[in-house]
């Protein structure tokens, strides 16, 4: 499949096909990475942080440095000239002259629009406020199929603050595309998915419900999708105080979920899944991040042509 000049700000950005096809190579990559150690040569990534990120920027330069290739960026926007008061499209237009691919993440959704419509060169959101989180849905999408051998036919769990959580929205428009997926939302009444993304759900048949109650969902569940109350997205403390701590998994509360459950979580984690959980073979949030890694190869080889 031919790379060409193009963004990635939506996961529907990427068709099913496209999406398969990245699975597909970061499978060949973890089984043979000495075939894709050179193939970024010459080849810059820019990582453009205007907020913070471990995972995200990390694994995109781990990335770019397993291909051969090479990384430059900035971890912050005090460190960069958006201090002084540049503009995103200022920035992009400038970057565009000294990186061969740009990624970016942002608080203000929409950036990446601008970012793209300014760009010269393969742009990637690397997440947009409360909007979108791509390559973080393409980790996702992976951990699935690796763990459960399907994308399809599953119910999904979505836990926690499914109101500001980007990577939620990004996993349901992504799993909507599969066939026979059912959804059970989990979440309080302040932090309820939005009216937009339960259109989605609704106006494609799918099949789903809402609850509060995270024990009555767990023993239904296939997939469980944990995330962070997000603070900086709350307007109020006293709100956020409220509410930040309202579900965390313990395994007690996993004694009656199916023995193949696949546990997943963007992270960072604060308190919602105890550590005591991490040692369960259903928790799947650690390996989720090299499956991050390996998709982030998959879309960089992909976006610069040099996938075949
Ligand atoms: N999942 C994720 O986006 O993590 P970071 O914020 O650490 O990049």
């Amino acid at each position: 499949m031919q790379g060409k000049l193009r963004s990635v700000i939506n996961i529907l950005d990427l068709s099913v096909g496209e999406l398969e096809h990245l699975m597909d190579l970061a499978d060949r990559i973890e089984k043979q990475p000495e075939e894709y150690r050179d193939r970024c040569r010459y080849k810059k990534l820019a990582t453009l942080f205007f907020e913070p990120s471990t995972r995200t920027r990390l694994s995109f330069e781990a990335a770019m440095l397993e291909l051969g290739g090479q990384v430059l960026g900035f971890a912050g926007a005090s460190s960069s000239s958006a201090a002084k008061g540049e503009s995103v499209a200022d920035t992009i237009a400038v970057v565009s002259n000294y990186a061969d691919i740009i990624t970016m993440r942002h608080p203000k959704e929409g950036a990446p629009v601008v970012a793209a419509q300014n760009s010269t060169v393969p742009f990637i959101n690397a997440g947009d406020g409360g909007h979108f989180h791509p390559t973080q849905t393409l980790a996702d999408i992976l951990t699935v199929r690796r763990t459960c051998g399907k994308l399809e036919g599953l119910t999904l769990g979505l836990c926690g603050d499914l109101k500001f959580g980007r990577t939620v929205h990004s996993l349901i428009d992504a799993m909507l595309r599969y066939p026979k997926n059912r959804y059970i939302l989990i979440s309080p009444e302040e932090l309820r998915l939005p009216e937009y993304e339960i259109e989605k759900l609704r106006s494609s048949g799918a099949e789903f419900e809402e609850t509060t109650s995270l024990e009555d969902a767990i023993p239904k569940l296939d997939i469980l999708y944990m995330t962070r109350v997000q603070k900086e997205r709350f307007f109020n403390e006293e709100d956020y105080l409220r509410l930040k701590d309202i579900y965390v998994l313990t395994p007690e509360k996993l004694r009656n979920s199916k023995e193949s459950l696949a546990i997943l979580h963007p992270l960072p984690r604060v308190n919602e899944i105890s550590v005591a959980v991490d040692r369960d073979p259903r928790a799947k949030y650690f390996y989720q991040t090299l499956c991050g890694k390996q998709m982030r190869m998959a879309l960089i080889l992909f976006l610069l042509g040099l996938d075949e």
